[in-house]
This record gives structure tokens, sequence and C-alpha cells, in this order.
């Protein structure tokens, strides 16, 4: 397979492999070797037609530490603003010869449609509501790290499941590796189909914690809410919202995690997300390994 359009495509032993590579980068990094000649003779345009700071810059690292050709495209300052076609725009990109394409767009399947128009590698760096692969990817990996093991583990994920690409390829990758996914909020975000693929469902934000040895807390997709779908942001903190008190008041220590952005004093208080608890930036830390071992085995199907 020389494209990675989401979880859904991926088996247990394929996580499994990325895995294992990621944690011989980050074996690397940690030695403070900052560059690896892998891929010397590859170029990679990373285009992005919806805002980032972690996944964006975690993919141009990864691939700068391989030692690959790095190109930026950032819709909003490109021709796509005249007009230009997505199948045109990226052909242009790849009579530059380019390799492979990481693509952020917020079309659900715009990976998938364009792996089937042009001749490259083609990684999703979140497709709408669709998928976000690389982040469930850095997600199961973190929690391996600080849990030694994804089965058996028992995970909630807290918010706007409904928009939230996150919950949907976390949900694949967790069940993949053997854990038990809850999913816990507002019915209004919880799509009606969520209980086909596995999950139960928890609407008391108290009952999951206890429940749970990891709780991944999502913001509200409010960019993709065309209704409102709760009546205010107050309301939803209130019944939603994980604070240090209730953390406190648990009779275990559950582990805390966030995909950022986030929304402090909304989805999280600051004295949870900054916590010992919280594992939020090793979750950004690792996104770089895992990210430079999806680009190195991509590359080494197209060499
Ligand atoms: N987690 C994540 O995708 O963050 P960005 O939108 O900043 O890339």
């Amino acid at each position: 397979v020389k494209h990675l359009l989401g979880i859904k495509y991926l088996n247990e032993k394929d996580i499994h492999l990325i895995f294992e590579t990621a944690d011989h980068f980050k074996e690397v990094i940690n030695r403070s070797i900052k560059k690896v000649p892998s891929l010397r003779d590859i170029t990679i345009a990373n285009i992005f037609f919806e805002n980032s700071t972690r996944t964006k810059l975690s993919f141009e690292l990864a691939e700068k530490r391989l030692s690959a050709d790095v190109i930026n495209f950032s819709a909003g300052q490109s021709s796509v603003k005249k007009g230009e076609t997505l199948i045109d725009t990226v052909n242009n990109i790849l009579s530059m010869k380019v390799d492979m394409v990481v693509m952020r767009h917020p079309n659900p399947g715009a990976g998938i449609f364009l792996s089937k128009h042009v001749n490259a590698s083609i990684v999703n760096a979140g497709d709408g509501a669709h998928e976000h692969p690389t982040q469930a990817l850095l997600d199961s990996y973190s929690i391996r790290e600080k849990l030694g093991d994804v089965a058996g583990k028992k995970v909630v994920i807290v918010g706007d499941i409904l928009h939230s690409r996150v919950a949907l390829s976390n949900i694949f990758a967790l069940k993949l590796q053997g854990a038990e996914v809850k999913v816990c909020g507002p019915k209004t975000l919880l799509p009606k189909y969520i209980e086909s693929l596995g999950v139960s469902v928890e609407t008391d934000l108290r009952k999951a914690l206890e429940w749970c040895d990891v709780a991944n807390m999502l913001r509200i997709q409010n960019e993709r809410l065309d209704i409102s779908y709760f009546p205010t942001t107050r309301e939803y903190t209130q019944q939603f919202g994980v604070n240090k008190k209730m953390l406190d008041s648990l009779d275990k220590e559950i582990v805390i995690m966030h995909p950022g952005p986030i929304n402090r004093g909304v989805e999280i208080t600051s004295d949870v997300a900054d916590s010992k608890q919280s594992i939020i930036l090793n979750q950004v830390e690792n996104g770089v390994a895992v990210r430079m071992a999806v680009i190195y085995l991509l590359a080494s199907k197209i060499k």
C-alpha cells in the first residue's frame, strides 16, 4: 500500500510495524541525532487546505529529520483562490517531481479521491469529519508508551464525536488493538451509527471517567457546526468539561489526553491539561516519530 488514507485501511500488524519503526526513530531523536539520511532522494509536498499547527509542523519536521526535500503549500495563499481545482493543483505540484503528498482538506474523502487521480503517495493529514489517521496512531502510541500496551485498556473519547475525525480514527485504531472504547458526549453530538462501530455510549461524564483508564478529551468542532447542537458553551462545560476536582474525586488516577487545539476552560481546565496526569505534550512529541515512521514505510513502496 503506498497511501495512508485512513485507519480503516490498516490492520493490527500494520499498526505494530509503524510503532516499532517509530520506536527506532524516537530512540534516534532522543540520542540528539537530528537527521537521518533515509529519504535523501524523496520530495514531499505538504498541502493544507485547512488550518493546522501540530500536524503541519510535525509532518514538516518528520520529513526534514528523514532528509527528504520538503515544499509547503497553504491554500489560502495559492491559486486555489483563483479557482484552480484540487486535481489541477496537485498535478502541477507533482510535475515538479514530487513523490509524496501530505494533505489536509475540509472535505471527507478528499485524500481517497486524490489517490485515484494522481500518481503519488497520498497521506491523509485530516479530511473533514472523516479520518485523521496519524493523530490516532500517535494517540495509541502514547497510550502504549504510558501504560505499556493498548490491548485491554479502557478508553473514553469525550465531546463532539459527530464532527470529529480524531474520534473516528481513534475508534478504528483502538478497536484493532483490542482496547475497550466508550464515547461520551451530548446525544446531539453522537452519530446514530456509533454503536455499530463496537463502542458503548455514556452520557454521564462522571460514570465514564470512573470506568476508564484513559480519557481523550475533544473540543467542539465549531467550524463544522451548521446549527447549534448544544444550548450554551457554559452548559456544555458543566456537563462534559473535565476539571481537577472531578479527577481528584475518582478512586484511581486516569490518563488525560487531548489532540489539541485545547479550549481551556471549556472541555478541560488548565489545572487538568497541565497536570501530571496529562500526556498532551507527549502526544505532540510522539507525533514526530510516528509520522517519521509512516513516511519512511510509505517511501519504501515508491523508491
Ligand atoms: N491535532 C491536530 O490535528 O492539531 P492541528 O489542527 O493543529 O494540526
